[in-house]
């Protein structure tokens, strides 16, 4: 496994792979990698010759400042990780080699921006496509690797890859959870004991509304949803919408669409998580969104 910091030195190393015509996918990721980021290099290894996995802490799609600097950093563990799922080309390049000049370009997604993360995080999404569109153009990847976790993430991209006419494939891998349900993240490791308990909650809530779904109006079933989890010692629920898995739109009524996912952000403490749930999985359009394990 090759661990690679230019941007030159990647392209030299893939156009090599590339004129002897092996496939290429590539796994971004911002690094602190758990069971969740290794499951998208594992599916990337066994689809392509050659596996890419990004690793670099995006400054322009961090809102909050604070949450930038206390973003994990863990490169030396990451790569034990990496080399043993069978990566073998890690990009970890600096700061000044993405952006040697900030990036000033404005990407435009509409109403699927302007909901949920898009709302509550603002620039967020075009700091994600800013990071994305520059790695799609230096691996320029046959396929690239992202998870239902970040559910609106994912539509993001899709937009951005169809908007920029690209012909990279997109693949959508399910949520990993811990064994209480709990979606892995990074920022899972800065919860405290109590906190990581009360975090285990959010799922357990969501999962157990499935059974409401169609029966409990989405005005009545989002307020008890939002209640119960606020409940919850050391959750505040930032929103919780149930919308359409594709166009990201609240709904209002369970007949609205046939692909109904309920997207959720909740500070424990001082971390905040997302997670989401299909409420329709057996929709014909429902693999977007990972059912429980
Ligand atoms: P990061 O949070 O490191 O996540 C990298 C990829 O791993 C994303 O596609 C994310 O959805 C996926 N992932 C994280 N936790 C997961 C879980 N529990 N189950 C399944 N997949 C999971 O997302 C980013 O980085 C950044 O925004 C990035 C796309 C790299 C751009 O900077």
């Amino acid at each position: 496994m090759k661990v690679i910091h230019t941007i030159l030195s990647l392209k030299h190393t893939l156009n090599d792979e590339r004129i002897s015509g092996k496939s290429i996918g590539l796994v971004p990721t911002m690094g602190a990698l758990h069971a969740g980021h290794i499951a998208l290099v594992e599916r990337c290894v066994a689809e392509n010759d050659i596996c890419v996995v990004s690793i670099f802490v995006n400054p322009t799609q961090f809102n909050d400042k604070n949450d930038l600097l206390k973003y994990p950093r863990t490169l030396e563990t990451d790569c034990e990780l990496l080399k043993a799922a069978g990566c073998l080309i890690v990009f970890a390049p600096d700061v000044n080699e993405i952006y040697p000049e900030p990036d000033t370009r404005v990407f435009n997604f509409g109403s699927l921006e302007q909901v949920m993360e898009g709302a509550f995080r603002p620039g967020h999404f075009n700091g994600v496509a800013q990071i994305v569109s520059k790695l799609f153009d230096m691996v320029q990847p046959d396929k690239a690797y992202f998870g239902e976790k970040d559910f609106q993430q994912l539509a993001i991209i899709c937009e951005m890859t169809k908007q920029l006419q690209l012909s990279t494939i997109i693949v959508p891998c399910p949520i990993v959870r811990e064994e209480d349900g709990l979606a892995m993240s990074s920022r899972n490791t800065r919860l405290n004991i109590s906190e990581r308990e009360s975090a285990a909650k959010i799922s357990e809530i969501l999962f157990k509304s499935r059974s409401f779904a169609g029966r409990t109006s989405i005005a009545e079933l989002k307020q008890q949803i939002i209640q119960i989890i606020d409940e919850v010692p050391s959750l505040r629920t930032e929103y919780f919408e149930i919308v359409d898995g594709k166009t990201l739109q609240p709904l209002s009524d369970w007949k609205d669409s046939d692909y109904i996912v309920g997207c959720i952000a909740v500070f424990c403490g001082e971390v905040r998580l997302i997670d989401n749930i299909n409420f329709t999985p057996k929709s014909p359009k429902g693999d977007l969104v990972s059912d429980r394990p």
